[in-house]
């Protein structure tokens, strides 16, 4: 498929989306939206592949959903159409996710980068969401995942004021897993995918499951769903591939990679 938004990759295991929309700092369109479905449909249906990496621009992972697209809506058809409840799509994606992050994440930028299962950032990422300054508020997760993400005080301070934080503040709020140098960001993050991808995928896949269920549930529940899960990956192969490697000091070879 001829991508218009976004350029698509495969780098050994491992599927690579780069937002391209330079003219406009990778504002989210529907076009974008569309494409992005049919990319992570892709990637899925590609069973060499383990795990996806998501990027932007070294200026913008991306400034947020397209203003200049939403400017002119009206209430009752977006209400009636539901607008944006596609990229629930995205964050349900199966296979692992990580967002590798420079320069502006804002608005539906953030979000998208929130809808990734961890998010690496480089020295110049700023994290915002400034929607309250163009009179709405967040409109694909904001005020839920970064209020699960950083807590209250710190959600309510950045969707209240619009206010940026550096990737510095957002690595203490627990946003993000990691800050690198800019240079290094692409490669930490397609290394840290590729280590996804040499794994056991129904291990990998449950773990995130598993993860994903502590924001769903009580902790009776996951760690009931947890324990179930568990015990079901010892009727895999990989199971005992895994162990086995582990007692005889080899590598192991998963099947399911
Ligand atoms: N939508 C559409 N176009 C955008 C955009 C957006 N979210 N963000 C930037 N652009 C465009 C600008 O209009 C500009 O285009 P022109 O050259 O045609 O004028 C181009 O990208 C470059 O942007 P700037 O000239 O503004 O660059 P800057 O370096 O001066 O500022 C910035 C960078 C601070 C990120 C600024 O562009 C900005 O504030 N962008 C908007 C951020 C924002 O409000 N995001 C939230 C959007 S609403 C949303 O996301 C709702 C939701 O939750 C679903």
């Amino acid at each position: 498929m001829a991508y218009e938004t976004l350029i698509v990759e495969t780098r050994g295991n491992v599927g690579l989306v780069t937002l391209n929309r330079p003219q406009a700092l990778n504002a989210l369109n529907s076009t974008v939206l569309k494409e992005l479905k049919a990319a992570y449909a892709a990637f899925h249906a590609d069973e060499a592949i383990g795990a996806i990496v998501i990027t932007g621009s070294e200026r913008a992972f991306a400034a947020g959903a397209d203003i200049k697209e939403m400017q002119s809506l009206q209430f009752a058809d977006i209400y009636k159409s539901d607008f944006i409840s596609g990229w629930d799509d995205i964050a349900k994606a199966r296979k692992p996710v990580i967002a590798a992050v420079s320069g502006f994440a804002l608005g539906g930028g953030c979000e998208l980068a929130m809808m990734c299962d961890f998010i690496i950032a480089s020295e110049t990422a700023k994290f915002g969401q400034p929607e309250i300054t163009l009179g709405v508020i967040p409109g694909m997760g904001g005020s839920q995942r970064l209020t699960r993400a950083v807590g209250k005080a710190k959600a309510m301070d950045l969707v209240l004021t619009g206010r940026m934080m550096d990737a510095a503040e957002a690595e203490r709020s627990g946003l993000v897993s990691r800050v690198v140098a800019p240079e290094r960001l692409l490669d930490e993050a397609l290394a840290a995918a590729e280590k996804i991808a040499s794994l056991s995928q129904p291990s990998v896949m449950m773990a995130k499951e598993a993860v994903n269920r502590a924001f769903e549930t009580t902790l009776e529940e996951g760690l009931r769903f947890e324990r179930r899960l568990f015990h079901s990956l010892f009727a895999t192969d990989d199971q005992k591939e895994g162990m086995a490697a582990f007692v005889e000091k080899r590598k192991p070879a998963f099947k399911h990679r």
